[in-house]
Formats: structure tokens, C-alpha cells, sequence
């Protein structure tokens, strides 16, 4: 495995990702995702896309090979990804929220047709199941583990007849609870479709998130534990639905053998571009160290924090949580950000508005019953720096600053 380099000078502003920074961004430069020099006061970033010379090499590759759309590039990514997952197959797509359209069109997704999905994630998880012609259904998420709660799951089913599939999101890098909610599909025919855009390398008892349900989706944005700059992928077990998948993202085109100029249902293009797929298999080489060292940042907050009156972040017996955030809970997020502003540790709120409190969803009448947990949420999480970038005096730097919120000097 390539060691690692860090580019501590290099930050992303939260907003590109649909989270509020709560520090000051005024520095960021769109052109770079909001990457700005880091240099300004010296801030600890709240995400750090660390690209190496790897990356960069393949990608020269590539574009001198000339095949820069789909193409062989791609398909060897999605065998890696496939088999890093521990799935059949892969369908590499343009970002995350295509890899969940597609994904929901290929598990038959029809007009009108209702799927339960958390209010409380990135809108693109519910803005996917109402591209792909159905309905969000919201079912409350478990407080504890920000996921969806089974229990909610099932007071949904005994409400609604319309439901065909479940898509439980896998929050902040942690897996919601699949054995439940396989057990609800189950038991009421329906299908499971992991929203996995946070969680590359999250697990179950040794199982990998992209194995836990009909098929999974995965982004690769910049702030993911891997990226491709734009990118997803669809992950499954299931060759109708990896066939499927693969044709939806290339305008329905026959994927068999003779591909030709056959177009055997309505389709979009989905594609992953070969840059992306070559940055994708330099960054999958990396991405077990990537979630080893957001896992270590992780414990050395848990250890730090533990005596301050703030909630830090769980994760269930046999659960692998590999923190695409480290999001803590606190009555006092609003000043608490301030004085982590003050120190130059910058910070985010993952999510302030649930889905349905959004003005795209006003007029969507999608949630089954009240929601108290996802709202209760939305105004109490605060995202601190986790990401694999982190120096050791950064971490320093993060704990400092929120000893000092709670005990100053
Ligand atoms: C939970 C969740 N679902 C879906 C998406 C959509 O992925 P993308 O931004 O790659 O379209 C994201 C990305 O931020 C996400 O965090």
C-alpha cells in the first residue's frame, strides 16, 4: 500500500457538499471546489482531498491514450471497486446521485411508487428517488446513529400500501441497521438499495457496506473517503440489476456481448469519464489507509472529548464506522463553532434542514409521520475535522479549541 502524503495546505468548502460551514469561507476559490490555501490563519479544514503523484501519472496515461469517455479504464475500476466490496458487480456512474437514479430505475422502480428513505442525509438521496419518478417516504432516524430507525421503518409499512423498496443511508461513514431492515423488506417484498455516498469501507460484522442490501451506491465528491473529483458507483450481486444499471447510464443501450447501437429501454448518460476511473484506481489503493487514519483521528477525539459535556459519536457492537465525518451533538453548537472559528479549526453542520423542511419538498407530501428525531438533529450536530490529511498538532489544535469552549482559561 503507497504511503500516504498529506497536503495539509489544501481545504474544501463545506457548502459544495450540501452542509453548512459554519466558519468563515469567504477564502474559497470555486474553481477548486472550494479549495483554498490553507495558509490564512493557519485553519484545520473541515475535508482534504489528498490526490498523490499516482493519480496524477495515471491520469497522463489516460488522456494520452486518447479513450477519455468510457472504456477499459472504467471497467477495471469497477472490477476493483466490485471486489473490494466484496460484490458480483459494478456500475461506475458521473457522481452519486446518478449511481442512485440509475440504481433505483434498475430495480424497477415505476412512477408514483413510494421508497422510505431518511429526512435526514444530503437532499440528493431523496432528489434520486423523485428523479426516477417515485415518492420519499420519510421514516424518523434512530437518535443515536443518525440512521434510519427500523422501528419507524415498520410504523410506515402498516401506514402505506404504495411502498416498494427501503434506502436506508449509511450517515457520516456509519451503516444503518441492515439486519432489521432486511428483515422488514422481507417480510413486506420490498427492495433495499444502500445509499452508500459516505460510507466506502463502513462494515457490518466483517460485511462491507455495498454488500448489505440489492445494491449499493457510493460518491466519489471531493470530501468522500475517496474521490474521483465527480464520480459514483453502484455496486451488487444481482446481474439484472448490474445490467440493468449499465444500460440506464448509456441511454439504455444492450450491454450484451454484440453491444451495438440497440437501445433497449429509455436511458440517460450516467458515465463515469477514464480520468475519473484513473484517479478512482489510484485512490481505491488507498483507501484502507485513508479510513485507518480517519479511525485514529476518531479514537483520539473519543479519548479527548469523553469529559466534556457533549455527545461524540457511536457506533453498535460489530459495527466498522470509518467517519466520513466526526460529527458530535451539543445544545451549544452555535457558540461552539464560534470559538472553534476563533482557533481556526473549521467546522460544519451535516444537516441544518431535514429533507422535508426543504423548500424543493413543500409541495411534496412525503413524510408518513412526524419526524422529532431528524429535527431534534438538524439543530444540535456540529462536523469537526477528521479527514486523513490532519497533522498531529491539528488534532491538537481541534481538542484545544473545544477544551477551551468548555473550560477556559
Ligand atoms: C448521503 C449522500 N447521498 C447522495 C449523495 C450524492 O452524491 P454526489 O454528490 O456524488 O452526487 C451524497 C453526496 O454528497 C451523499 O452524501
Amino acid at each position: 500500500m503507497t504511503e500516504p502524503e498529506t497536503d495539509s495546505e489544501r481545504d474544501i468548502d463545506a457548502e459544495t457538499d450540501g452542509g453548512v460551514a459554519e466558519s468563515d469561507t469567504s477564502e474559497t476559490d470555486p474553481a477548486k471546489n472550494g479549495a483554498a490555501d490553507g495558509e490564512a490563519g493557519g485553519s484545520v479544514s473541515i475535508a482534504a482531498p489528498d490526490i498523490g503523484s499516482d493519480a496524477i501519472d495515471r491520469v497522463e496515461s489516460v488522456l494520452e491514450s486518447g479513450m477519455l469517455a468510457d472504456g477499459p479504464e472504467v471497467r477495471a475500476f469497477e472490477d476493483e471497486f466490485a471486489a473490494y466490496c466484496g460484490a458480483e458487480r459494478a456500475v461506475a456512474t458521473s457522481n452519486g446521485t446518478t449511481a442512485l437514479h440509475a440504481a433505483l430505475e434498475a430495480l424497477g422502480l415505476e412512477d408514483g411508487e413510494g421508497v422510505i428513505t431518511s429526512p435526514f442525509s444530503f437532499v440528493a438521496s431523496a432528489n434520486a428517488i423523485r428523479l426516477a419518478g417515485g415518492t420519499p417516504v420519510f421514516a424518523d432516524i434512530d437518535p443515536e446513529t443518525y440512521t434510519l430507525d427500523p422501528s419507524a421503518v415498520e410504523r410506515v409499512l402498516t401506514e402505506r400500501d404504495d411502498v416498494v423498496g427501503i434506502m436506508p443511508v449509511h450517515l457520516y461513514g456509519l451503516a444503518a441497521d441492515m439486519k432489521a431492515i432486511g428483515d422488514l423488506a422481507d417480510e413486506h417484498d420490498l427492495f433495499v438499495l444502500e445509499d452508500a455516498c459516505q460510507a466506502h469501507g463502513a462494515e457490518i460484522d466483517g460485511d462491507r457496506a455495498g454488500t448489505l442490501g440489492d445494491a449499493a451506491c457510493f460518491s466519489f465528491y471531493p470530501t468522500k473517503n475517496m474521490t474521483t473529483g465527480e464520480g459514483g458507483i453502484i455496486t451488487t450481486d444481482r446481474n439484472d440489476v448490474a445490467d440493468r444499471a449499465a444500460g440506464y447510464v448509456n441511454h439504455g443501450r444492450d450491454v450484451g456481448d454484440d453491444a451495438s447501437y440497440e437501445h433497449i429501454e429509455l436511458g440517460h448518460n450516467h458515465r463515469m469519464t477514464s480520468m475519473a476511473g484513473a484517479v478512482g484506481r489510484a485512490q481505491l489503493e488507498r483507501l484502507p489507509e485513508f479510513n485507518r487514519q480517519r479511525r485514529e483521528n476518531a479514537a483520539y477525539y473519543d479519548e479527548q472529548l469523553a469529559e466534556l459535556p457533549i455527545e461524540t459519536p457511536t457506533a453498535p457492537e460489530g459495527y466498522r464506522h470509518v467517519y466520513h465525518q466526526y460529527t458530535i451533538r451539543t445544545e451549544d453548537r452555535e457558540s461552539l463553532a464560534a470559538t472553534l472559528d476563533e482557533h481556526g479549526v473549521d467546522t460544519a453542520v451535516y444537516y441544518d434542514t431535514p429533507i422535508h423542511r426543504q423548500p424543493a419538498y413543500e409541495t411534496v407530501s412525503t413524510a408518513a409521520e412526524t419526524l422529532p428525531n431528524a429535527e431534534r438533529a438538524a439543530e444540535t450536530v456540529l462536523s469537526l475535522p477528521v479527514h486523513p490529511s490532519l497533522s498531529e498538532r491539528d488534532r491538537r489544535t481541534v481538542v484545544d479549541a473545544v477544551q477551551d469552549h468548555f473550560h477556559p482559561q
